[in-house]
């Protein structure tokens, strides 16, 4: 069965956002590149590999998580739609289709993401095993089409994996303030954040032995070699993660090894690295719960509740729209 697909994304408009992004990240100081462009195939198969380390606990914690509360927040939301925004592989989703199921509540779910491919083989998987489960795939940016959702239903709009700290605050507040005005009161939010944990801890899951988040986040630049015919040499830089304490998240850094002078021919622009000049490719906020309830009422939600793992290291948070 084909489910349908709303498609608010192209790849010309991926395009220009890039081209757009890597300009005005590459000739700011200190240079910066947003973390979207990580996922391409191979990003995303790099991402996939980080989830299953020893040391990157966030996303098996969630997971753990969500086996144990997914009953109680199906039971406490009553909602027929789930909409997931940066659904993926839409793995984790299961676990609360079927709690939502089990409360006989659920309908529909709405899967989100700005892969069109993973989003295609996310819903013939589902279709498959969710007979009865009416599928309305979005192709969109969780950052640009809020505005876009299907209406149907009564919504609970999940948003996992602590990717919200993937945003700066002004970033932030812009896009709860988007969910907000797309949702009608009485509907619902279902956010995951990873939670301020010791840094000793937080470090190596950003860090870890084996290298693959060095490679993932040097990824980018294979990115920009390839989509605007750059000339980055990627093994001339090296990965670095920092807790920075004041701000409670981790920033991921490129640091040049060396001076460099790399030219992106499909932007016309040439830039200079100096040695040891670090480029931050991603932040990752943790937030404490008294932060993530403020951040919520701050955009117009009443949290509703929130469930935490016994260490303490990940939060998911139901919220209504007020
Ligand atoms: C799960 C996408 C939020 O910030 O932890 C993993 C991405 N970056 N390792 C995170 C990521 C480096 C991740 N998100």
């Amino acid at each position: 069965m084909t489910a349908l697909v709303d498609i608010h994304l192209t790849g010309a408009d991926a395009d220009a956002a890039l081209r757009a992004d890597a300009r005005a990240g590459l000739t700011a100081y200190p240079k910066h590149l947003p973390p979207k462009w990580f996922y391409d195939a191979r990003g995303s198969e790099l991402f996939e590999k980080i989830t299953e380390l020893p040391e990157y606990f966030p996303t098996r914690t969630e997971r753990a998580l969500l086996e144990r509360s997914a009953d109680e927040i199906a039971v406490a939301s009553g909602a027929d739609t789930i909409v997931e925004l940066g659904s993926g592989s839409s793995a984790k989703t299961r676990l609360l289709l079927d709690a939502f199921r089990r409360a006989g509540t659920l309908r529909r779910y709405v899967p989100q993401d700005v892969s069109a491919p993973a989003l295609r083989d996310a819903l013939d998987a589902l279709a498959a095993d969710y007979p009865g489960l009416e599928l309305h795939g979005v192709v969109g940016d969780f950052t640009a089409h809020l505005d876009r959702l299907p209406p149907q239903g009564h919504r609970m709009v999940a948003f996992l994996g602590g990717t919200i700290g993937n945003l700066l605050p002004p970033e932030r507040a812009r896009f709860l303030r988007a969910l907000r005005a797309t949702l009608r009161p009485g509907e619902q939010f279902l956010l995951g954040t990873g939670l301020v944990v010791d840094p000793a801890v937080l470090v190596p899951a950003y860090d870890d032995a084996a290298g693959v988040t060095a490679e993932f986040n040097r990824n980018v630049l294979h990115v920009l070699n390839r989509e605007l015919a750059a000339d980055f040499d990627v093994d001339a830089f090296d990965h670095e993660a920092v807790w920075d304490a004041e701000h409670e998240w981790i920033e991921m850094h490129l640091v040049a090894r060396r001076a460099m002078t790399v030219t992106l021919a499909e932007l016309d622009l040439t830039v200079d690295f100096a040695a040891g000049e670090a480029m931050c490719t991603e932040i990752s906020a943790k937030f404490r719960l008294p932060g993530v309830r403020s951040m919520l009422a701050g955009a117009g939600f009443a949290v509703v509740r929130s469930w935490t793992d016994p260490e303490e290291r990940m939060a998911l948070t139901l919220a209504t729209a007020v």
